[in-house]
């Protein structure tokens, strides 16, 4: 077989200074994993550069740094034998050719000095295992054992091992398959599909950080769904999120069935990532449904309710953010709260729409008006047209309604214009329960539209409320 060389994938200066390194420092060095998967498949000039050496991984990022400008950083993780360094907007990982496996029970690498191809074995997949050779004789030239590039060719995700030797290693490997797939396209080896079947419990073994940071990359591809329901035929969906297995399946009683929420869920999401990279909101496309599954009752006369779902799917939220060591901050508060408003829409594009709802709107979702809208465009899937271009111009109407609301009431992030300090002082009053009944009355009457959202008619509407209570006004 003929060697290929990938020579001009490495026209960057730095592989010249790795290579003198190397070279002075008598080991072979090799560049790696996804900066060649991604070379090869034409993504772009990779920043992430992996560098393994036939020796020292350390001692090899150290020679580098001291012979680039600006004799960078070299941070060093004594206990993984890695280095890095980063260098104008590259980040170089050195890490020293190994054999390595895992002890089962306590995930404590045991690791061994290795050949190149030792190394390559130990690796997650075929397309991440091709490596470009350093040495000055045979700088670019492919070293693929394992077909790798056929691989990329054929579009397949294979692991150089047996699976099952390859997910124990690291069962995250198992969703680094799945991901790989989602982000690349790619289809996974059956045979490895079925170890990841077979393993899927030892996810549980994986930190919640690397498990989310997997999902995040998922979500963030261009068709999420593909991701979703491949965890969901391997059985890996169950052990991390639960909560959306449960929406699986379709339910008929007398005749009368609900949708299966669990596809739909897929199908939101990928109408969502046409629409917006932003991955919380994709993340609220996720999880849109969630309180669908608690509060799932049959009515002879009604049919199928899930009454108090939004509310109940946004106390979920909290907890599966809290048991996934997600961050519970903004960005959680923000998913649970387009959990909580998400029907808020659909009751508006139903029928006749009045200003007043959409001015309640508004003032509830506050700056998140818009991915609101956006949310609830995507949970269209119906299939019948006739009913998809309805919704879509119903939907369409609310959009056109929140613009002129807004242009003519200002109600986004408003604030009552009168203050609690200026209805004490009005009335004389101590803090107490008036101020808050007054504040509360101009904010309702500004959104059901009695009164416009200005000054002075918020003050005299202050002064009638307070008469009304009995209140009277202070001297001077
Ligand atoms: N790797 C592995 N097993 C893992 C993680 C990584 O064998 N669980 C190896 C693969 O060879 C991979 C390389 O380490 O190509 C670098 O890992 P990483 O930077 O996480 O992934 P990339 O392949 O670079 O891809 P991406 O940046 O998209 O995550």
């Amino acid at each position: 077989m003929s060697i290929k060389n990938y020579k001009q994938a490495l026209k960057s200066p730095v592989f010249e200074i790795v290579q003198a390194s190397a070279h002075e420092l008598g080991v072979d060095s090799y560049v790696i994993g996804g900066f060649v998967r991604d070379y090869l498949l034409k993504r772009g000039m990779p920043k992430d550069i992996d560098i393994v050496a036939v020796g020292s991984g350390i001692a090899l990022a150290k020679r580098v740094a001291s012979k680039l400008k600006g004799n960078p950083h070299v941070s060093v993780f004594k206990n993984f034998g890695t280095a890095m360094i980063k260098h104008g907007d590259l980040e170089l990982e050195f890490v020293g050719a190994r054999k390595e496996s895992y002890d089962r029970s306590s995930r404590k690498p045991v690791v061994e000095d290795g050949t190149l191809e030792d190394d390559q074995k130990r690796r997650d997949f075929t397309i991440n295992a091709l490596a470009l050779s350093l040495q000055e004789k045979n700088f670019g030239n492919l070293l693929d054992p394992f077909d790798g590039l056929g691989d990329l060719e054929r579009k397949l995700i294979r692991t150089p091992l047996d699976p099952d030797i390859t997910y124990s290693d690291d069962p995250l490997r198992m969703m680094r398959a799945i991901r790989f797939a989602t982000q690349l396209r790619f289809t996974i080896q059956i045979r490895s599909l079925q170890s990841i079947t077979a393993n899927k419990e030892r996810i549980n073994i994986v930190s919640k950080e690397r498990i989310v940071d997997e999902l995040h990359k998922i979500l963030a591809s261009q068709k999420p769904s593909i991701g979703f329901s491949l965890l969901h035929k391997t059985g890996l969906l169950s052990n991390i999120l639960p909560e959306l297995t449960a929406l699986e399946g379709i339910e008929e009683i007398e005749g009368q069935r609900h949708k299966d929420n669990f596809w739909h869920t897929l199908e939101v999401v990928d109408n969502i990532s046409g629409k917006t990279d932003d991955i919380w909101l994709r993340w609220a496309a996720l999880l849109h449904d969630i309180g669908k599954a608690p509060t799932k009752k049959f009515h002879k006369k009604i049919g199928w309710t899930f009454h108090g779902h939004e509310f109940v799917g946004s106390k979920m939220v909290y907890k599966l953010f809290k048991r996934l060591r997600m961050p519970l901050n903004d960005k959680m508060r923000f998913v649970q709260k387009m959990v909580l408003m998400s029907s808020r829409p659909i009751v508006l594009s139903e029928d006749y729409v009045t200003d007043s709802a959409v001015r309640r709107l508004v003032y509830d979702a506050g700056d998140y008006v818009d991915d609101l809208m956006t949310l609830c465009e995507a949970d269209i899937t119906t299939k019948n047209p006739k009913k998809q271009r309805k919704y879509k111009n119903n939907f369409k109407k609310v959009r056109q309604k929140i613009i002129e609301v807004e242009e003519r009431d200002h109600i986004r992030n408003f604030q009552p214009p009168i203050s609690g300090e200026e209805i004490m002082r009005t009335f004389d009053l101590r803090p107490s329960k008036e101020i808050g009944v007054i504040k509360d009355a101009i904010k309702e009457a500004i959104l059901e539209g009695e009164i416009p959202n200005e000054y002075d008619a918020a003050k005299e509407y202050m002064l009638k409320k307070g008469i009304e209570l009995g209140l009277s006004i202070a001297a001077g």
